[in-house]
């Protein structure tokens, strides 16, 4: 069965997870992170999806907006950096985080050959819609799709399931998009066909089911689709 239908992660894949931390290292407000900046973003982001397996495992779930301050409680504290001005203004940041450089005109591409695009994150709509608004990107997506509407967390079947519902699509005429591997088995588990964006040439994560295509950058994903 052809794709018709391709759907994006959004951290990580379509916008820049270290961006936040990057542009206030370089604000007179985040002088605290110079020469830091990188290590305060793993550590945020990897807490934040720490936090999100277990609310999901264990029923406990508060949106996206809550899971991300708490991971960077927990990651300014790490650093021993005990500052409210640059704590907000670093979450002011995350609501607004860049896209990747090659995204606009890729996903512009993509629209005008005919198919249709989506969003499936586990970002709230406000920052989901507030992200993409500030890229420019307004317009180019058929859907974006939150985990709100079940409260759950990837990679929960229900989360992936919501494709289904809205788009009324079948997987098998899906190809979901991710720079996550954990998001890529679980999308590949769902029965989407999948494209890993491994920007970093990390290994390929030791999951069941495998990304059916890797790719450097968005750019690639045409010979994924052909
Ligand atoms: C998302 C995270 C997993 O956008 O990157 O859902």
């Amino acid at each position: 069965m052809s794709v018709t239908t391709l759907v994006f992660d959004a951290y990580g894949t379509l916008f820049d997870v270290a961006g936040a931390a990057r542009l206030a290292s370089g604000d007179p407000a985040g002088a605290a992170l110079a020469g830091r900046w990188p290590r305060l973003a793993d550590d945020w982001r990897r807490k934040q999806l720490e936090y999100t397996w277990q609310r999901a495992m264990t029923g406990c779930h508060v949106p996206f907006d809550r899971v991300t301050a708490d991971a960077l409680d927990w990651a300014m504290e790490a650093q021993g950096i005990a500052d409210p001005a640059l704590r907000d203004l670093l979450m002011s940041l995350y609501a607004r985080l860049p896209c990747f450089a090659e995204v606009p005109e890729v996903l512009a591409r993509l629209k005008a050959t005919g198919y249709r695009l989506a969003i499936l994150s586990n970002g709230t709509p406000a920052w989901l819609d507030g992200m993409v608004a500030a890229s420019g990107l307004a317009g180019v997506f058929d859907a974006v799709l939150s985990v709100e509407a079940v409260r759950l967390y990837k990679p929960a079947w229900q989360v992936y399931d919501l494709v289904q519902k809205r788009l009324h699509v079948a997987p098998q005429r899906v190809l979901f998009v991710s720079a996550n591997g954990w998001d890529i088995a679980g999308a590949g588990r769902f029965g989407f066909a999948t494209a890993w964006v491994n920007r970093a040439d990390a290994p390929v994560d030791r999951l069941p089911h495998r990304p059916v295509h890797v790719v450097k950058s968005l750019a690639e994903l045409p010979r994924c689709l052909t």
